[in-house]
């Protein structure tokens, strides 16, 4: 649908979320229209002085009652369940989507791809793929936004949010915070630079950065001493981290975790609070000591070390 005071309709679930609207939009106007065109048809046939039955009419009240309770109630839980479908589906990003961080702070936004290339307020994507994007903010609550792809997530200090798209159309289409975070609030968006495959597969060779996300964790973990405990040989047993990613954990109060983003952030940053079966708190806290970008970039380092040694690991 190209409706110019509406924004392209550019991923998957652009049309679909549209037609959503448009339905409501329709409904809507035929609900406005069934109480608004009797009501002054009413004001005319009634109208003070004017000669017309008054008498009261005989109706099959109990019929009119029972049609207009139910006939609704389907109506509006079919949209219901119409809406909750779509809502899911934006929901779940696609197990093999191409995975992208999102740093946002006052005023700008940060983006950074697995392959370690980085953007300001620009975000380059291939076109017919699904993208997910994990995004932490560095301050404030802002909000990711883009429009032409229907999507809006929150990004909250403290935790990780996600939200995924597929673009469907090659383009340049706007994004914007859209959560009120202060003077520049209004400053803080960018450009979606929609590619096809190749253009982008040349766009990342072409910045060529010198460390993927992966690499760039690893380091950092070398560098904050995580190695000194985490790994096989260390004199301090800590758990190993090789092949953790995905996996359920045993704790030390008998409950399970899954290790996914939310795990490993907390586990950094909260190390006491979940303790792995076995194992003694010793681990010091990274709170204060760690920005948004290193722990993304930390846990990309765990997760790489997840697919690597999954054989070696059950
Ligand atoms: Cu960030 Cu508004």
């Amino acid at each position: 649908m190209n409706f110019p005071i509406f924004p392209a309709a550019a991923s998957t679930t652009a049309v679909a979320t549209d037609r959503l609207y448009f339905f409501l939009l329709a409904f809507s106007a035929c609900i406005i229209a069934l109480i608004f065109v009797p009501l002054i048809f009413f004001l005319f046939k009634y109208r003070r002085g004017k000669v017309t039955s008054r008498d009261e009419p005989h109706l099959p009240t109990m019929k009119i009652e029972i049609a207009w309770t139910v006939i609704p109630v389907f109506l509006v839980t079919g949209m219901f369940a119409w809406a909750a479908e779509i809502f899911f589906e934006e929901e779940v990003p696609p197990a093999n989507a191409l995975e992208i961080n999102v740093v946002g702070k006052q005023w700008m936004w940060k983006l950074q791809h697995s392959e370690g290339n980085r953007e300001i307020n620009e975000l380059h994507v291939p076109v017919n793929r699904a993208v997910k994007l994990t995004l932490a903010s560095e301050d404030v609550i802002h909000s990711f936004f883009i429009p032409a792809f229907r999507i809006k997530q929150d990004v909250v200090p403290g935790r990780f949010t996600t939200e995924w798209f597929q673009p469907t159309r090659l383009g340049v289409y706007r994004f914007y915070c859209s959560e009120y975070c202060g003077a520049d609030h209004s400053k803080m968006a960018g450009n979606v630079f929609v590619l096809s495959p190749p253009a982008y597969a040349a766009w990342l060779a072409h910045d060529s950065p010198h460390e993927t996300l992966a690499r760039a964790g690893e380091n950092l973990f070398r560098e904050l001493g995580c190695s000194g405990c985490h790994v096989g040989s260390a004199a301090i047993h800590a758990p190993s981290l090789s092949g953790l990613y995905g996996k359920l954990v045993p704790l030390s109060d008998g409950t399970f975790v899954r290790a996914d983003d939310k795990y490993l952030r907390d586990s950094i940053l909260q190390p006491a609070a979940q303790i792995v079966a076995g194992y003694q708190p010793l681990m010091p806290t990274y709170t204060g000591h760690i920005s948004e970008e290193e722990l993304l970039h930390l846990i990309a380092y765990i997760k790489s070390i997840g697919q690597d040694a999954t054989a070696q690991n059950p």
